[in-house]
């Protein structure tokens, strides 16, 4: 049984216990990351940190007191349960004000509920869709504007790759005027010749942390790297495709809405990439 840590206390999962009149329940009022582990270490952590005080900030929660502990109870959680590779999921609330209402409670009163739990999936470094590519297909993107913000209301992304999952594919690109936002969960790519296009940074889109890492490991390795929207008729069309994100580092995609991108086989840059970003996180993982 997992060890969880619920608002300053680590429990067996089953004894861990949250408020009805939680926010994050009632409203989706809550943020949250997901850190992959490699090793036994957290893989940028710094990034996940940063951004999940910007998701606060954008959303005028307080940040929990807490705060500064946080890489202690991640690497206290991936003791306790023994991860080598896996996941650290991280969520904030803005807390249980002990009744239902759309109004804010005062945070002087009502404190962010602070849960974090982990994920164990060994083999996640050598998964073997890395090595086969994942099958994509396009859905209308219908979230809420506010993407930048990594907010709990995945219903939308749930829905997204339960239609991938009755088309027979992975998962699913979503598309707004005409061009591709992300995938329901991750960052997308194309590649033509020795240029990656991934979609430029805005409220359409989270700012994935394995990204920003991903595009400056890119660059660093002479890649062109072109930061604009593309769609989904010129993904069908590009050499290769990728998705990024913390739970599958860099993934290749080898079809579109059923048409083979490239040899419909993972492309060689995008192997590369995954390689090298494996690599390098490693090196600094904590
Ligand atoms: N999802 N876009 C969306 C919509 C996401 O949900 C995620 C991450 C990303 C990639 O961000 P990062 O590289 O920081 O993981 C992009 C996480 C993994 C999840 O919901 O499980």
């Amino acid at each position: 049984m997992r060890t969880v840590y619920v608002n300053g206390e680590y429990l067996p999962e089953n004894e861990a216990k949250i408020s009805i009149f939680d926010r994050g329940f009632l409203m989706a009022d809550g943020v949250y990351e997901v850190t992959s582990v490699l090793d036994g270490k957290l893989i940028d952590f710094a990034g996940h940190a940063a951004r999940l005080a910007r998701s606060l900030d954008a959303l005028d929660m307080p940040h929990p007191t807490v705060m500064p502990e946080l890489i202690d109870i991640h690497r206290a959680l991936v003791r306790m349960n023994g991860i080598e590779e896996g996941m650290i999921y991280l969520q904030i609330t803005r807390g249980a004000p002990g009744d239902r209402d759309f109004a804010f409670p005062d945070p002087e009163t009502t404190t962010p509920t602070v849960v974090l739990f982990t994920q164990n999936k060994p083999g996640l470094a050598a998964s073997p869709a890395a090595q086969k590519g994942i099958r994509v297909i396009s859905i209308a993107d219908q979230r809420w504007a506010r993407r930048d913000i990594k907010t709990v209301q995945l219903l939308y992304p749930s829905m997204g790759k339960m239609m991938a999952k009755a088309a027979g594919v992975d998962d699913a690109w979503m598309v707004e005027d005409g061009m591709v936002t992300e995938g329901t969960s991750n960052n997308a790519y194309i590649v033509k010749g020795n240029t990656i296009i991934t979609r430029h940074l805005g409220s359409e889109i989270l700012h994935g942390i394995t990204r920003a890492a991903v595009l400056r490991f890119a660059r660093e390795a002479q890649m062109q790297v072109e930061e604009r929207s593309f769609s989904i008729a010129e993904a069908q069309g590009a050499d290769e495709a990728f998705i990024t994100s913390a739970s599958t580092f860099v993934m290749p995609v080898v079809e579109v809405d059923g048409v083979a991108v490239g040899a419909g086989v993972p492309g060689a840059l995008a192997r590369r990439l995954r390689e090298i970003y494996l690599e390098e996180s490693r090196k600094v993982a904590v």
